[in-house]
């Protein structure tokens, strides 16, 4: 389906870094200021009125919650009797709403400096309260013309208040995933401010003046400030201002009881939404998550507890989630479980080899998050088990069904490509297979190894040559493949083998022919579990057409490979994902006396391929 939007981009122009105030005064009059209303708590007006030197002709720090509109007539009888031309706000959201509240009323252009997760200081919305009631309105005059990210404004927020506000940060971005007018940035902007948000935030809980941690909070959260620039507000921001209005509520702690229970409310109605935020916060239940996270950093998790009579919310819609927030109810899914991979992990902790650590911590890590991310029943897993275990009941040394399902998995073409393919330089590898037989049958240059199998002859010329093109004369190379039906010597118990493989020496020239005939699509055995996967998720048992080589030369690297007839079936759904575009070739039909004195009625194919092998 096709989406409309409209994309705005905010003109805000954004400066972000540590010990960035000092740019202020650069700012300032970058803006054409020289007169500067300087609004900020105590705590950080000296630094900035510092950095601002003689600009500042008046300070306020009156800036209150839900910014009264008597508060903003006093600090605008402050900016007039200053004759000021520009408002600096340095603090929180209360701060920066009433920069706007002055900006929207006298048109002076603002530099903000937050000191807190808000987001505000990016968005053209104002609410403020007259009489206990609270209006919104949206105008690109209440836009900040500047903001100055300085994550060293940060460092003294308290624990508390940085989880509240990194929360409503969350907010906006959880927001913007399902707001009717969001677009591909807005998306990709959201998602990566959750990211940035899940991963920060409890860094700094812990250590609250771990700088790294501070600034990936900081920017995340001017992220997810952004978004609420080009879409308007869901019901989670609707909620919390009709709370925070009526019931003088505090805005931040308010986001924080509600937004787990507004996303457990949309995941019905935006399930595709909730399911990205889970992608982002990688968890399964994206509202118990954050729940749970609130709850580990000590936020508040219901409205109780800031204080709220539950019969006030009588009339407020939805009330099955003001039930829930003002309860605190943990919104259903599955449980935190982080704890006990850590466990797990951390049981590894005095492996002596690295790598064996790397590898075992690692695959702990998927499996749980595969469990978890999948919500997985403890009949899938039974299910599983026991599919394992008829996979290694049913093998032995003919039958390697482990080995196919790792095939058919894909595993053994990822894991040959990382041993073997690593450079463009050398001919691609390609998975053994299971119908390799040690120790093949010598034959002389230009023998036919078809042994008299019905077939349609094939004339192989190849070459062997190092990365640089030299021919590598004498390499020892092995073939084998499947006859005209598609099956191999081993698997035809009547048939007087070997046949279909042999062992060659490259002449002097690194040059090697012999006659066989052309090869066939063919099935991967279907009688165990691997065919009870492939027949339960539908897909087809067959293998491209190929020829398998094996090439040995001394002081080179082994190489494995298979050719695959071009044209030949299967070539874009091989079974065992052995097929690479570089071995796929030609087997063209042949004109004119076939070589080495044989013999042909009908037509015959050839194929001239040439090897490069790496040192
Ligand atoms: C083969 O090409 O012989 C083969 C490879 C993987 C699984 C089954 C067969
Ligand atoms: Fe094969």
């Amino acid at each position: 389906m096709t989406r409309g939007f409209v994309h705005s981009p905010s003109p805000t122009r954004v400066v972000f870094g540590a010990g960035t105030v000092a740019s202020v005064a650069e700012e300032v009059r970058r803006l054409g200021g020289s007169r500067v209303l300087l609004l900020a708590r105590p705590r950080h007006a000296e630094r900035v009125a510092a950095a601002l030197g003689e600009l500042v002709v008046a300070q306020f720090d009156g800036a209150r919650m839900h910014t009264p509109v008597e508060v903003t007539a006093q600090a605008l009888d402050v900016l007039k009797s200053a004759a000021a031309d520009c408002v600096v706000a340095v603090g929180g959201g209360s701060t920066t709403g009433l920069a706007k509240a002055l900006a929207v009323r006298t048109g002076v252009p603002q530099v903000i400096l937050p000191t807190t997760y808000a987001g505000s200081e990016v968005t053209p919305v104002l609410g403020e309260t007259e009489n206990g009631r609270k209006t919104t309105r949206r105008s690109p005059d209440i836009l900040p013309e500047t903001v100055i990210y300085d994550v060293d404004l940060t460092l003294d927020l308290p624990v508390p208040t940085t989880v509240t506000s990194a929360v409503n940060a969350l907010a906006h971005a959880v927001e913007a995933l399902y707001a009717p007018e969001a677009n591909p940035v807005v998306d990709a902007v959201a998602v990566q401010a959750i990211r940035g948000i899940a991963r920060s935030l409890p860094l700094v809980a812990a250590n609250p003046s771990d700088v790294d941690a501070r600034s990936e909070l900081l920017e995340s959260a001017w992220l997810a400030g952004t978004c609420m620039t080009s879409v308007s507000m869901g019901l989670h921001h609707k909620l919390c201002h009709q709370l925070g209005g009526q019931f003088d509520l505090p805005h931040a702690e308010t986001h924080t009881v509600m937004l787990p229970q507004v996303m457990a409310y949309k995941e019905k109605e935006a399930p595709e939404a909730l399911a990205r935020v889970a992608e982002a916060l990688d968890v399964p239940d994206a509202a118990s998550a954050v729940y749970d996270l609130v709850h580990s950093l000590g936020g508040p998790t219901s409205l109780r507890e800031l204080g709220l009579p539950e019969s006030s919310l009588d009339g407020i819609e939805p009330a099955s989630v003001l039930r829930a927030a003002w309860a605190g109810t943990r919104p259903e899914g599955a449980p935190d479980l982080s704890a006990l991979t850590a466990q797990v992990i951390g049981s590894f902790d005095e492996t002596p080899d690295e790598r064996l650590k790397q590898l075992v911590t690692d695959l702990v890590r998927h499996l749980h998050h595969f469990a978890v991310h999948n919500d997985l029943t403890e009949d899938e897993w039974l299910f599983a088990i026991d599919f394992l275990t008829r996979t290694g009941q049913i093998s032995d040394d003919k039958r390697k069904e482990f080995v196919l399902l790792s095939d058919t998995l894909g595993v053994s073409s990822i894991v040959d490509a990382l041993t073997n393919s690593r450079s463009p330089l050398t001919t691609p590898s390609a998975v053994l297979g299971p119908f390799y037989v040690e120790g093949p049958p010598a034959m002389e240059q230009g023998a036919d190894i078809s042994g008299g199998l019905d077939g349609e002859p094939l004339w192989v010329t190849t070459e062997i040559t190092d990365t640089d093109g030299k021919p590598v004369p004498g390499a020892i190379v092995d073939v084998w493949q499947s006859d005209k039906d598609g099956f191999y010597d081993v698997q035809l118990p009547d048939l007087d083998g070997p046949v279909l493989r042999a062992r060659f020496v490259a002449d002097d020239q690194g040059r090697l022919e012999f006659w066989t005939i052309l090869p066939r699509e063919y099935p991967v055995p279907e009688d165990g579990p691997v065919g009870q996967m492939l027949g339960g998720t539908n897909r087809h048992p067959y293998r491209a057409p190929h020829v398998h080589f094996m090439i040995n030369a001394p002081g080179y690297h082994k190489l494995v490979t298979q050719l695959f007839v071009k044209g030949g079936q299967y070539l874009d759904s091989d079974t065992v994902f052995g097929v690479k575009q570089g071995l796929i070739v030609d087997f063209p039909k042949a004109e004119g006396e076939p070589p080495a004195g044989r013999e042909v009625t009908g037509g015959w194919r050839r194929l001239d391929y040439t090897f490069r092998i790496g040192r």
